[in-house]
Formats: C-alpha cells, structure tokens, sequence
C-alpha cells in the first residue's frame, strides 16, 4: 500500500510538475514495435552510414537491421581507402560492408566514386610526380569507376557519382574570387583545374557503362542555401541537356538546429525536382552549433550534457525537415543518416547531432522522426485567432483559434531560439522562427487541449514569461497561461446577466509552522444577508464549506484565478441548480516535496494547519455551518493525495470527500462505511479513466454513496478539475 501511495504520488508530480499530463508526459514510444523503416514505409528508404564497428557490434548490427533499410558506407568505398595507388586495391572494409548488405537484404547506396576529399590522387600525378593530362587522369577514373562499380553491381542499386564539384561562395574559385579571373560556380578542385567542369560529365559516363541500372546521382551540401542551390541546380540542367545521365541529386543534409528553414528546403526540393526524378538526402545529420555543410573543419562540440532546450530545437528541427521530407515522397526515395549514433558522428559525439544518442538510445528526435500524425501535414489552421483571454489589457498576442491551435509572436531581435513551452507531446514545445520583420512567430502543431494550459518560454535557454499574457501560479512560480476554447465553456463563463460571489484574501496565524498563512475564502454573492431563523428570529445565513486543495507547484490563488472556482460557483447558484457554500482554498505546503523527497510527504503538516488552525478560523470569522455533515474537503492531484490522507486519518471532520486526479479511495481503506455521505472520483480521459471506474464500481458495490467523472477530451489540467468541481458541488451537502 505504501509503494502504491509513493509510485501514485510520484506520478501525480509528475504530472502536474510537466503541465499536461497526455501532452507532455505521453509514453516516449507509443508505437515501440513499429521502426524508423516501418513508419517511412509508404514514404521513402531510410538509411544510415557505417563504418566497421557498426558491422561487427551485435547490439549495433540488431539496430541497423531493425531501423533501416538502405546502407551508405561512411568511408570505405571512397577512392582513397579503396584504391590508395596506382593498382593497389582495399577491397576488404568495403566488402565486409557489402557482404552485411547482402546477406541480411539491405540496399546499398555506393559513395562515393568522385570526389576532390579522400580521392585517390595518384591519378593526377605520374610516375616522376608530374602532372599527368586529363586523358590520362580520365584512363584512370573510368578504369577505378568501372573496377568499383563491376564488384557491388549485385547490391548497389545507385552511386554518389560526383561528390561536391560546386564551390560554396560562388563569387569566385572557392568563394573567394580570384582577381583577374571569371567568377565560377565551380569548386577549385584539382579535377577542375585539370579538366574544367568535363570531369563531372566524364565520371557519370562511366558510372553508367558500368552499371546501366543504377540511379547516378550528384551529391553535395549546403545545398538548400540559395545561392549554392541554384549553382547545382545550373550544373545537373547544363549537364542533363547535353546528355550526361544524371539521375538524381543527393541533398548532404548536414545542417543545424537553427537552419536551413523550412522554406529554403521546400524551396531546393522544389526546384531541384523540375529536373530529376530521383532525391536521396544523403547525409542527414542536425548540429547543435550554428556550423552547417560538409566541410572537413568544423566545431566538434563541447563535451558537456545536452541542455534541454537544445534537444527540444534538435528535435523540432528534425520533425519539421521530415515533413517537408514527406510532402515530396513523389521525388524522394532515399533519407539517410550520417552515421548510426551520436558516437559515431564525423561531427562528434558532443554535436548530438543525430536520433540514436552516444549508447544508441532513442532520442526525443527519433520519437518526433518515427511517430509523426500524417493527418497534421496537410493540416492548416483555421485563420480565425483572436486574442488569448489571458492576455494582459491592450495585447494582442498570444492568439488562439476556434480548432484549438495557439500562436505566438514575440519581440526579441539578438536571441538565437525562442522555445514556448505548448505544443503536441514529446516535442517539448513550439519552436518559433524569426519572421522577416525579424519578429519570433509560430504556431503549434496541431491543436491544443480546451481548456487552461500553463507555459513560458526558453530564450537562448533561460527562462521568461511571455509579456502578453496574466500570470498564474503554477510549478512553484508565476508562469503565462492560455486558454483554449471548449465546447462548454459556458459553465465557467463570466457572464453579465448574474449577480457574483468575492474571493477574500485571508491571512491566519498558523502556530505550529511560527506564521502567518494565506489561504482565499469564496463568498457567495449575498453573503450575510437575514433569513429566518429555525425559532422564527431574523439571522444572518450560515453556509457549509468545502475545502479545496491546489496541486503540487500551486498555491491558495490557482483554483480561485485558474480553477475559475468562483465562476463556476456563481453560474451554478444563478441556474438554482445548487444552494450557496463557502470554499476555502488554502496553500497546501506541497512545494517544498522535491522529486527526491516524496517518500516523506504525508501531509501531516497540513492536517494541523487544517484542522487546528484554518478550520477554526474559518468558523469563528465566517458565517459556517461547523458540523463534520457541512463540511467537504477535496483536492486536485497532489491536493488529492492530501484530502485522502487527511479524510482518512479523520473521518470526524469531513462529511463529503473528493479526489479529482488525485488518486482513488478502496472500500477497505475506510473504516466505517457511514462516516461519508458522499466520495467524488474524476480525471480526464487522457489521464488514468480505468483506475477511476474501477474504484467508483467498488465503492458502489461496497455501498458507498460514490461518483466519478471522467473529463472528455483533456489530460492533467484544469479544464478536467472544473469539471470535476462543476459536477461535485452539486451533489455536496445534501
Ligand atoms: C566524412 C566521414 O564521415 C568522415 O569519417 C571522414 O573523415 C570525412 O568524410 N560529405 C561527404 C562525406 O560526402 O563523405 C563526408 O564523410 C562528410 C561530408
């Protein structure tokens, strides 16, 4: 019993401590036996690059079966390893390479047999070192082209056939321009300085004498950057018009948490598929520095843990390439990873640049990768935002929609990243992009929970409120919030057609903590007023109470601000469909319980402060009926936890009990069935529904007076709790 209260507790925090329970804290794999290959499987190829420990480790041999479908080998079958001099040969890496594709079924994708990196430069000196000329340098490519190709023909099904012959800046040989010379988009390579752009032609010729079936393709990175896109996009159309059999253009893929944006992919993708018919990205991995491209020199990270924030931005970054990815499956076969885990990266293991960490777990990213909704990359919300109801007087932003979607628009010109903490589950929020008024905007993904929702935002990793939006206490401090629409938000509406109650804000001496606390007391509208007495003398009306617990991070202010307890209050004494009562919302000491203390919270503190302290100060400064049958106390989540200890140690103060996803009571726990008239059980749908009806079921058949709720729709937040009070206070003190 005492493991399940701790475990219960645990997961309660848990939730609460997280926001959203189902939007949050859902599983990290709902779908654990469907893999990266099975997801992808009406989409495109997804492969990963190798070297010879990822063939030999048996773990690592059983993630690469079970993940991927297509092989790259990251190094040994580029011209250098493979055939290091003028008739010398390395067959042996790339075959054990070769082998493992064929003898567990897996496509292999050939790289690369052109390229001015890990090139077997023999070929462009002879035997005394000079200078050979092209038609020599060409006798040699065709003859290694044709040796490789000839050898994988059974298993290779399309080659990188030139590898990066464009020069990045574009300006000039390189980039950089040289005086006196004609800008070239081309890279000043040796291959170039020989033979000009012929070389590119040259190589593919032989690619394809050699192995008429398989997809040539030129491969080359930074290449959704404008600039350089357009430079490929030039060469491949000059060459195809002039009948070079280029089949495909591979897409490197080497970018970074910040960019490339959606639109300069979509863009590459775009233009490139007007004159090929085949897209690999070949190379994909995500840098957590702001570095992009293939270069041979870069930042390999700093060897520290991964804040969380920028795992948020690696995944997102990865979830919003992938659905670019999908939406032009008509051209794209192939995504390959540049290496299997973050140990293996070219990049370093302190990039965690890719979806299997340093021990080949799973990411976040991986999860975002694999468990897309296909039905939200069409999706696009309805334009109908109007201001957030949070919002501060006079501003206008955040905004939601009537489907739920919540945007977000904020003003902070030098920040890298602005991170909301909203957004569908397991991507740890909406990442926002600078417009191009330099603004930070963005949208979630799909729409959110109705309802109350707590947020702030991550600039560049620290910690902010959004400026538009009220505050709200919640996981310890003042967080923004947002509301949601829900169908039947009428039940908790401000309306103008109805007299209302107040929330007083009292202050009481707490003796056995040594000081003052506050708790908010709510009033029914016409507190005070005279009625007749039981001997028929005029007296001021006296009112049951219920006390009502906040959950963990929360204070005596969430239920009254939040909760909307007052509202739902007023709306329900309006409609007649309950008599008035008091709440008496105080802050419960649950937060100083750390995830390392919960063991120890038994809310003993509280139970004196409750009962020797507030209950008595309520009675004697209010208007109350004080009898144990005018009396209920309930809570929500580690409120819940509170009122079930308490209720349970003393059944002489409570008559009404109410746990609203704050656990349940077994008909055992309580020791005499006729000290509760009445024990209220909810949560919402996307919290734990079955434990509720279940333990509703036995305390009926147990011959409890008990009721359960279960919110449509919503997870730990507090659309499910006024609800839940919504329906509660109409069935106390009766
Ligand atoms: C990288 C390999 O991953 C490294 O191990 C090696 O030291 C250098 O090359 N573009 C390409 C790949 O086409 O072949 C490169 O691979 C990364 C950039």
């Amino acid at each position: 019993m005492k493991q399940t209260f701790k475990t219960a507790l645990a997961i309660v925090l848990a939730m609460n401590c997280l926001g959203s329970w189902a939007q949050w804290g859902a599983p990290a794999d709902p779908n654990p036996t469907v893999k990266l290959k099975d997801a992808y499987k009406d989409y495109f190829m997804i492969g990963v690059a190798l070297n010879q420990r990822n063939v030999s480790n048996d773990d690592q041999v059983n993630l690469v079966k079970a993940e991927f479908n297509s092989i790259t080998a990251e190094n040994d079958m580029k011209p250098g390893e493979l055939h290091p001099k003028e008739g010398v040969w390395n067959w042996e890496k790339a075959d054990k390479i070769a082998n493992f594709c064929r003898q567990n079924g897996i496509k292999l994708r050939g790289h690369c047999l052109c390229w001015h990196s890990q090139f077997a430069d023999w070929m462009f000196t002879d035997k005394k070192g000079k200078p050979v000329k092209k038609e020599v340098f060409y006798e040699r490519l065709r003859e290694h082209i044709h040796a490789v190709v000839n050898r994988y023909k059974d298993v290779v099904y399309c080659w990188d056939v030139v590898n990066e012959a464009i020069s990045d800046g574009g300006g000039g040989f390189g980039g950089f321009g040289r005086r006196g010379q004609a800008p070239s988009p081309y890279r000043d390579s040796r291959h170039y300085q020989l033979c000009g752009d012929e070389f590119i032609a040259k190589a593919f010729e032989f690619a394809r004498e050699a192995d008429p079936n398989a997809l040539l393709f030129y491969n080359d990175y930074n290449e959704c950057d404008p600039g350089k896109r357009d430079r490929i996009f030039n060469m491949v159309k000059k060459m195809k018009d002039a009948g070079v059999p280029i089949d495909g253009i591979g897409m490197q893929g080497h970018y970074n948490v910040y960019g490339p944006s959606e639109e300069d992919i979509d863009a590459a993708i775009s233009k490139y598929k007007t004159i090929v018919k085949h897209i690999h990205v070949t190379e994909l991995d995500i840098r957590m520095n702001t570095e992009m491209g293939g270069q041979l020199r870069f930042s390999r990270g700093e060897n520290k843990p991964v804040a969380g924030y920028m795992n948020t931005l690696l995944t997102d970054q990865y979830s919003r390439i992938f659905k670019i990815f999908r939406k032009h499956k008509d051209v794209i076969d192939c995504v390959t990873f540049w290496n299997l885990g973050d140990r293996d990266s070219w990049l370093g293991v302190n990039n965690h640049p890719l979806p299997f960490d340093e021990n080949y777990k799973p990411k976040q990213a991986y999860y975002a990768i694999k468990n897309f909704d296909a039905k939200l990359d069409n999706a696009v919300p309805k334009e109908d935002f109007v201001s957030n109801p949070c919002n501060q007087p006079g501003q206008e932003w955040p905004k939601v929609n009537s489907e739920g979607y919540a945007r977000f628009r904020i003003e902070a010109p030098d920040a890298k990243s602005v991170i909301v903490s909203l957004g569908l589950g397991g991507r740890g929020g909406t990442v926002l992009r600078k417009d191009k008024d330099g603004v930070w905007v963005g949208t979630t993904e799909g729409p959110m929970d109705p309802g109350f929702h707590y947020y702030h935002l991550t600039i560049d990793g620290g910690v902010f409120n959004d400026p538009g939006t009220h505050n709200y206490f919640g996981s310890c401090r003042w967080e923004s919030g947002i509301e949601i629409p829900a169908h039947d938000q009428d039940f908790y509406a401000e309306r103008t057609d109805i007299p209302h109650g107040n929330m007083q804000k009292i202050l009481f001496y707490s003796k056995s903590l040594g000081k003052m606390q506050e708790a908010t007391v709510y009033l029914p509208n016409g507190y005070g007023k005279l009625v007749k007495g039981k001997n028929g003398k005029m007296e001021q009306q006296r009112y049951s109470v219920l006390y009502l617990q906040h959950g963990w991070g929360e204070n005596e202010t969430s239920w009254p601000v939040q909760g909307k307890a007052g509202l739902i209050m007023d709306n329900l004494i309006a409609d007649g469909k309950i008599k008035p009562f008091i709440i008496v919302m105080a802050y419960g000491l649950t937060n100083d319980f750390k995830f390392g203390t919960i063991g120890k919270f038994t809310a003993e503190e509280f139970e004196k402060v409750l009962i020797d302290e507030l209950i008595p100060y309520v009675d004697a400064n209010f208007l109350t009926k004080a009898d144990k049958w005018n009396r209920a106390m309930a809570g929500l989540s580690m409120g819940g936890m509170t009122t079930k200890l308490i209720t349970l140690r003393r059944p002489e103060v409570f008559g009404y009990w109410g746990l609203l996803s704050g656990g349940q009571y077994a008909p055992e726990e309580i020791k005499d069935p006729k000290c509760v008239k009445y024990i209220f059980e909810g949560c919402g749908s996307k919290e734990n529904p079955a434990g509720i009806n279940k333990s509703v079921a036995d305390l009926k058949a147990a011959g409890f007076n008990a009721e359960g709720l279960i919110s449509e729709g919503t997870a730990h937040e507090f659309l499910t709790w006024r609800r839940c009070l919504y329906l509660m206070a109409q069935k106390l003190f009766k």
